[in-house]
């Protein structure tokens, strides 16, 4: 137990898959899992441990933005023994190559957010994902057949702005689109000598102002979904 998660220590697997939404980790569970358990919603914070094909897994929500991932991988890492996270989550393209619903994976992320500096005095901009996960994570793309574009992230505090300068992440930081838990996650991963990774799908696009609906999105994402949960076979 935490003070966040409810869970007793053997009731989470040693990889988690993190969507944001509470409900995305109620879908997949219930779709994917078999024999699995509800084994945490304090402050609705889902999460379900079960079985995939024969490998225990844990999928349970970050919630949205750097604070809130911040918390629950750093909780699942030091205090559950956790040793693989894999975020699954929407973005938002800064770039015109990326279409709505392309599925990326996250090389690495920048990010002007202090989490990093007030967590443990590192000022780097740029946080990596795991080679090796990211490597069962393409494999696993390729073998369902699925296309993955690797990209840079940018991973934003703020999801509201008066002005977005979106271009200047693009020139300056090569981020071909927006999310907001990358920088957090990857970051507790290298403090804590564990291992995160992240693939994101297109939700909305910056440039062209498409978006999708919740029902598209709740049917494109599954790909995504796949690709995670069939890198742990
Ligand atoms: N901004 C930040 N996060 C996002 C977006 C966005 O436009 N779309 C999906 N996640």
């Amino acid at each position: 137990m935490t003070p966040h998660i409810s869970a007793k220590k053997d009731e989470i697997a040693n990889t988690v898959i993190m969507p944001g939404d509470p409900l995305r980790a109620k879908f997949i569970a219930e779709n994917y899992l078999s024999d699995y358990k509800l084994v945490n919603e304090v402050r609705g914070m889902l999460a379900y441990t079960g079985d995939f094909k024969g490998k225990k897994v844990t999928i349970m929500a970050s919630g949205m933005g750097n604070p809130s991932m911040g918390i629950y991988s750093y909780e699942l890492f030091k205090f559950y023994d956790v040793e693989n996270i894999i975020r699954v989550g929407s973005c938002g393209a800064y770039s015109s190559k990326l279409k709505l619903f392309d599925v990326l994976l996250v090389e690495k992320t920048y990010s002007e957010s202090t989490y990093a500096n007030v967590q443990s005095n590192n000022s780097e901009i740029y946080k990596y994902s795991s080679k090796t996960l990211n490597s069962k994570l393409l494999k696993s793309a390729s073998n369902l057949g699925h296309d993955v574009k690797s990209i840079t992230a940018h991973c934003s505090d703020v999801f509201y702005k008066e002005k977005n300068k979106f271009k200047i992440l693009l020139q300056k930081y090569n981020c071909s689109c927006v999310e907001m838990e990358t920088f957090a996650l990857f970051h507790n991963a290298k403090v804590l000598d564990k291992k995160a990774a992240a693939i994101l799908t297109v939700s909305d696009s910056l440039v062209t102002k498409e978006e999708t609906t919740s029902k598209e999105r709740e049917v494109a994402f599954t790909k995504m979904m796949e690709i995670a949960l069939n890198s742990l076979i």
